[in-house]
């Protein structure tokens, strides 16, 4: 025997309890990008004071107006002047060649892609459908902004550059493992 239907107010309370589960209620940590950007924080081994704030480096111009480029420029300048102070620190006496070389090439382009991709920001950066996450520019980006990130969020450079060689040094290890 088929059971009786069920009366209105049951209906409704299942109705509610589908479109619950189906959209869970915003919370801080329910978003995939929350969990990325939970997970990136751990990697880099640094806690964010202010989220947003890697919220908004890991956003890509073409995603939204409130995107990374102002704090990448920090950022860029703040993994310049770790490199240049270590070559510096390494020889007070080493030309001025020698340093804006050591800026470069630890800075530039290929190293900062090179360490952003392996913190897997190609799979956490929030880019327009047409941007290619996975893109040397958008991923060095991301990762300039994100360092930037951790000076504001901080108050100091310092703690940039002490992420800066963190990621630099799994990049470089890593590097030489692969061509061994
Ligand atoms: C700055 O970073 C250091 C190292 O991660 C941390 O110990 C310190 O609490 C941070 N300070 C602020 C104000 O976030």
């Amino acid at each position: 025997m088929a059971p009786p239907p069920p009366p209105p107010a049951t209906l409704a309370a299942v109705l509610l309890l589908l479109v619950s589960v189906s959209h869970p209620p915003a919370s801080a940590s329910s978003s995939p990008f929350d969990a990325a950007l939970a997970a990136l924080q751990g990697w880099i081994g640094y806690a964010f004071r202010s989220p947003d704030l890697l919220r908004r480096a890991m956003t890509h111009a073409s995603y939204s107006r409130e995107n990374g480029r102002a704090l990448a420029v920090l950022g860029l300048a703040a993994a310049e002047s770790a490199a240049a102070l270590r070559a510096l620190a390494a020889d007070r006496d080493a030309p001025a060649s020698a340093v804006s070389r050591a800026a470069r090439d630890a800075a530039g382009e290929p190293a900062c892609a090179a360490a952003g991709a392996r913190a897997g920001i190609p799979g956490v950066v929030r880019v327009a459908g047409s941007t290619k996450a996975s893109a040397p520019p958008v991923v060095c980006g991301a990762l300039r902004a994100l360092l930037g990130a951790v000076a504001v969020d901080n108050g100091t450079a310092d703690a940039a550059a002490e992420v800066f060689w963190r990621l630099h040094v799994v990049t470089t290890a890593t590097a030489a493992a692969a061509a061994m």
